[in-house]
């Protein structure tokens, strides 16, 4: 297929989603980092800050950060766990992982993987972490399945993605969301990339859906969190 009649990343399911989904991130690994500070007005750190607090980490766990991409939410992670802590950050694509390895202490392991085939024995993990990374995976089920396999019984699962805001203030939220980040995605020489944060967010499931799915793969006392004016959402659990 050419460039021409290529499909955009968030006109693919399954396998092509994996591929294509995997091709946009080693295009916009060197910028990922900056976007994320403009978009949030560097609230990622935060909310970051604030999830690893919300699953109570403590000094020496070991914790695995799924999707982990430039490595953030492991620096987040590692003020926490402390130097005794074992952190592993797990991503299917090279140049992200490259980006993050120059980031986090040597001491962090990082892992070429796929979300939805972890290679970690059953029951491994005190917690897991993904920041906005679920929806990219083509199969969510299967990815949190493999997260509740490898999270040892009582181990903390939280999620941080893109939700879609809701409430009197939804609409314009959600048109500034459409206007704002694709422009960046332009200014940046990225336009593909940065359309895909709102289309594949309009895709995803909703707040409730993702709970179900939560509760369905093996997760308990399941709980979420709106922020940024309901653009982000937090949700967390435990393995029962
Ligand atoms: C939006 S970035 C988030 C990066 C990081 N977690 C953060 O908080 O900034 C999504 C990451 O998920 C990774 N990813 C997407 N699908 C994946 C999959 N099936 N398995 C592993 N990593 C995946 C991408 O390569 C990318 O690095």
């Amino acid at each position: 297929m050419d460039q021409a009649t290529k499909m955009k990343p968030w006109q693919t399911e399954g396998e092509e989603k994996r591929e294509a989904v995997r091709e946009m991130f080693a295009g916009i690994a060197p910028t990922y980092d900056l976007a994320n500070s403009i978009m949030s007005a560097k609230g990622h750190l935060r909310w970051r800050r604030m999830a690893v607090c919300l699953i109570n980490l403590q000094p020496g766990e070991s914790v695995l950060d799924l999707c982990c991409g430039t490595g953030d939410f492991l620096i987040a992670a590692r003020e926490l766990t402390g130097p005794t802590g074992q952190l592993i950050g797990l991503d299917f694509c090279q140049p992200m992982l490259d980006v993050a390895a120059k980031k986090v202490d040597s001491a962090i392991q990082l892992t070429l993987g796929d979300a939805t085939e972890l290679p970690f024995a059953d029951r491994q993990f005190d917690a897991i972490t993904v920041g906005w990374g679920l929806r990219n995976v083509p199969d969510l089920a299967a990815a949190l399945a493999e997260s509740a396999r490898v999270l040892k019984p009582g181990g903390r699962f939280i999620t941080v993605d893109m939700a879609q805001p809701s409430g009197p203030l939804g609409p314009i939220s959600r048109w500034m969301y459409h206007v704002t980040v694709p422009l960046l995605g332009r200014i940046l020489g990225q336009a593909d990339a940065y359309a895909y944060l709102p289309k594949s967010t309009e895709k995803f499931v909703s707040r409730e859906e993702l709970k179900s799915v939560m509760e369905s793969a093996g997760f308990k006392d399941v709980q979420m969190k709106s922020l940024y004016f309901g653009n982000i959402c937090m949700h967390w659990g435990v393995k029962a």
